[in-house]
This record gives C-alpha cells, structure tokens and sequence, in this order.
C-alpha cells in the first residue's frame, strides 16, 4: 500500500428511510417527481434543442445567440509567440502570460489570480474597468518590470459573457449573465471602455481578440487533441462553443464567406428555452428566475450553473420548513437558512462526497455553517436533494452536448469542459455521460474501460492558452491578408 494513500471511505448504501417519518418520505417523493429527467424527456428537449441552435443561426435570430466568435481555423499545434490572456470569470480576474513553443501543441505560462470583488459585480462600469486595468499593470510591471520601456504586447482578452461580435476585436454586451448588473454597459461595445481604462493606466498591451470561456476552451483543446470538436464550461454559468461552416450561418450569408470555412460559434446556450417550451421547470427554478437581476433569460443556465445550484438546494429546504404539513427542523433556528444565495454548489457537493453511512460530515456541515441540528431522516431528506439537483443538472447539460453533435452530424468526437461544476462536483461527468448514452441510444459497453463514441474530457486551459492561441491565429490570418472580421488592422501590425 505504500504510495497510494489512505484507504478511501467506503460509499455509502443509499437511504436508510425505513423508519423516517411519513411526511418526510411524501416529500422526498414529490422531489423525485419534480427533479428526475427521464430519457424520453431528455430526448424530447435535446430534439428542440437542435432546432433552437439552427435559429439562432438564421437571419431572424432565436432565444440562442449563437454567436459567431470570427475564429475561422482550427489551431495546427504550431502556433507560436509570446501573448497576454486576460481572463474575466464569473468568480475572479486571472491574468496570463503564455509563450507558445516551437515544440508541437506545448506552451510556458505565468499567471496570477485577483478576486472580482462583489462590489464590483453590482456597481460602477468605470470602477470595473479601472480595478482589471489595475490587475493587468501590476502583473506586468511584476513580471518585464518598467512599463514605460516595453513593447505593447498583443492580448487576448476572455470576456465570457454573451456578446455579439460583428468582429473579433469587438463585443457588444447583450446582457449580463452570472450575477453581474453594471450599469450602463448592456447593448454597448466593451472594447473601447476597456482600452480607454488601458489607456489612462498606460498599461502597454494592444487588444487581439476577444473571446469566450467556451471558444478558449474549445481551441486549447483542440490544440492538443484533434478528435476536439466542442468547448463547454460548467463553472458559475453554462455554455459551449463549436465549429459550424460558414455556409450554415444564414445570419452570415451577406458577408459572402467561403462555405467550407470553419468559424467558432458562441452558442450562448444558457438562454435555450427561455420562452419554456420543454424544460421541466419546478416552482423553486421559478421563484430563481422571479428574484434574479435577469428575469426570463438564461432558463436553461439557471437550472444547471453552479451559480443556481446551492441556491436551488436553499430554496426546497426554506420551502419544506415553512410547509404546515411537513416538520423539517422543527423548532430551530433557520435563520442563516433563510439568507438568499448563502449556499454555495460546493456545499451541494460537500453533502454528495459525505462516505458515512450515518452522513456525519453533512451534519457537521449543517451545524457549522448554518446552525442547524438536522435529525437522521432530514441528514437522508438533505442527501437526495442534493442527489436530485445535481444530478438533474448533469443531464440537462447533456442535452446540449448532445444537440450540437446531433445538428453536426458527429457520431464520434470529443467535448473539451471545463468549469468547478465539471471539475468538482461528484458524479457530473458519470452522470452526464450517462444521460448522452441515453439520448443518443449507445449500447451498453463490452468493457467498461472502452472510450464512449462522444467523450466529455477535461479541457485544456481554455481563457489562458485559448486565449493566448486565438490571439496567435488571428495574427497569423491577417498577416496572411485574411481581414474577415477585423475592426482595427493597425493592432495586427
Ligand atoms: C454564461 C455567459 C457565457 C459563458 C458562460 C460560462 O453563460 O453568458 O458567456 O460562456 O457563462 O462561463
């Protein structure tokens, strides 16, 4: 045994309900009821799903964005160069210097990491603007020391919010996603807000490209794996990006590209189903929607996003509280339990990893973070809320995995996520290879070792080296006389 490590815990059995009161076991029924996504439904949803990608497409437009990101090539592995990835998350800023080495599909990176404050999230654009030049500064003077003395560095700049691109070096925010609600920045360029904070700050880089989480991630990838076909982040919102040729964008076709051309699509995917056609919304995704910045937009990203999901989990336990016919923590103080957003999907998580047959780790949570005394039929009631909502998220995004592979005709491919959903919470990638198995009708494995024909694989980095490739690739078009979708030249020189 030596080197490997403590014995991990042995897992849990199941729900140990035998003896739990009768209010409670009807209430985890209902809960199964409203949270399990069956496969004809997730067949039912993926089906519309393709249908509302082609939309979104077309020249009168859909609930889906799908953006066209101007990325018209897949990277060589080749690429090389020195570049700035700036990277604004839901969570925090993270700042980048990534060398792209001669050796094939290999890179160096530096970076540093900077909590957006949450003030910032809610507040002034200016102060926004200013606190990211501020973090690019001090990152540089770090690492080339005087800013006066250095080149302008070329920069990628991920922006994973929807933004429409008419150009690389552009982006109009459509909305705020994820939490944010800055004023005065909805349906405007970002671009030159962001220069003019680089310019007042001296700050010496020039902006290459702009970018999304997805796009990144679906171009790192590929930089390393040639079976990559999608990008998908399952972080604090939710998306994806692909390549779709030129000659099936419609909203496109005035431009009069080549229609073989591959070009990167931002599929914005969070606002599928906003008009609620097919998803099975249940009350608390509804009272989610009511109390957010965003009402009736991003339905499908509210059911799936680690920003949601705690919060989903809150809501069904004040619910259950203040039920006349169910006793749950009864007599207890509940009130942390009642502060909106206090819940994070970690905490979600945390109760999915308890090992213990008599789920003391999920007490222990319950007592320290929100002073409450759970007994062991609500420890069970806890435990497959959780399950419910964590699994039902896992299988919604794979109805959108599904859906792109489907309109693309692909019956064998990579998906390249990222995101602390994907990487973090137990069972999301079993699950939601599960639930693709389901939707596109594969049969069972001969050996449980063998690839699926669709694998949802962890992505490189995305808005760093993404970034950093796409800068690369953008440079490299246009020094090849390639100026589809390019607003200023002169920062190509
Ligand atoms: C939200 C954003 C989108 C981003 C995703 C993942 O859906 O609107 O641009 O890609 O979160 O970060």
């Amino acid at each position: 045994m030596v080197g490997l490590g403590p014995k991990p815990p042995p897992s849990r059995k199941g729900t140990g309900l035998a003896d739990a009161p009768k209010d409670l076991v009807n209430e985890i029924k209902h809960l199964e009821e409203l949270f399990t996504i069956d496969t004809a439904k997730l067949k039912e949803i993926t089906n519309h799903f393709v249908n509302e990608l082609a939309k979104g497409l077309s020249e009168k437009g859909g609930s889906i964005p799908m953006n066209p990101t101007w990325v018209m090539s897949r990277p060589s592995g080749h690429e090389t160069g020195s570049f700035l990835a700036l990277d604004m998350g839901g969570t925090n800023l993270r700042v980048c210097q990534v060398t792209l080495t001669e050796q094939k599909s290999e890179f160096d990176i530096i970076q540093s990491k900077y909590r957006i404050p949450e003030e910032l999230k809610t507040g002034d654009a200016d102060e926004l603007w200013e606190y990211i030049a501020d973090c690019l500064l001090q990152f540089i003077e770090t690492h080339h020391g005087d800013v006066a003395k250095i080149e302008k560095l070329p920069l990628g700049f991920t922006f994973s919010y929807p933004a429409t691109q008419n150009y690389i070096d552009e982006g109009i925010l459509q909305r705020w996603t994820k939490g944010f609600d800055i004023a005065g920045v909805e349906g405007k360029n970002v671009v030159p807000m962001f220069e003019a904070a680089l310019a007042s700050r001296g700050v010496p880089c020039k902006l290459t490209a702009l970018i999304n989480d997805t796009t990144g991630t679906l171009i790192a990838s590929a930089y390393t794996d040639p079976k990559m076909m999608i990008g998908c982040i399952f972080g604090t919102g939710c998306n994806a990006a692909y390549f779709e040729d030129c000659g099936s964008i419609p909203k496109l076709a005035h431009l009069n590209l080549p229609p073989d051309t591959p070009m990167a699509i931002n599929c914005e995917w969070g606002a599928f189903d906003n008009e609620g056609k097919v998803l099975p919304r249940t009350p608390y995704d509804i009272t989610i929607d009511r109390d957010s910045p965003r009402p009736g937009q991003q339905a499908f990203e509210k059911m799936i996003a680690g920003l949601y999901l705690g919060e989903i989990f809150r809501l069904v336990m004040v619910d259950l509280h203040k039920k006349p016919s169910v006793k749950l923590f009864d007599g207890q103080d509940v009130s942390k339990l009642f502060k909106p957003y206090s819940l994070d999907s970690s905490f979600l998580s945390a109760i999915e990893e308890d090992p213990f047959e008599n789920l003391s780790e999920t007490l222990d949570l319950f007592q320290t973070k929100l002073n409450i005394n759970p007994s062991h039929p609500e420890l069970e009631l806890i435990r497959r809320t959780a399950e419910l909502i964590g699994t039902r998220a896992a299988r919604l995004s794979a109805c959108g995995v599904a859906a792109i592979t489907k309109k693309k005709g692909y019956t064998s491919c990579h998906v390249g996520a990222d995101g602390s959903v994907f990487n973090k919470y137990p069972h999301f990638k079993a699950r939601g290879a599960q639930a693709l198995r389901e939707i596109l009708d594969w049969p069972e494995k001969a050996n449980p070792k063998d690839e699926d024909p669709i694998e949802i694989l962890a992505a490189e980095d995305g808005s760093g080296v993404g970034a950093a490739l796409i800068a690369a690739l953008t440079l490299e078009r246009v020094r090849a006389g390639n100026m589809h979708g390019i607003l200023h030249p002169e920062n190509f020189k």
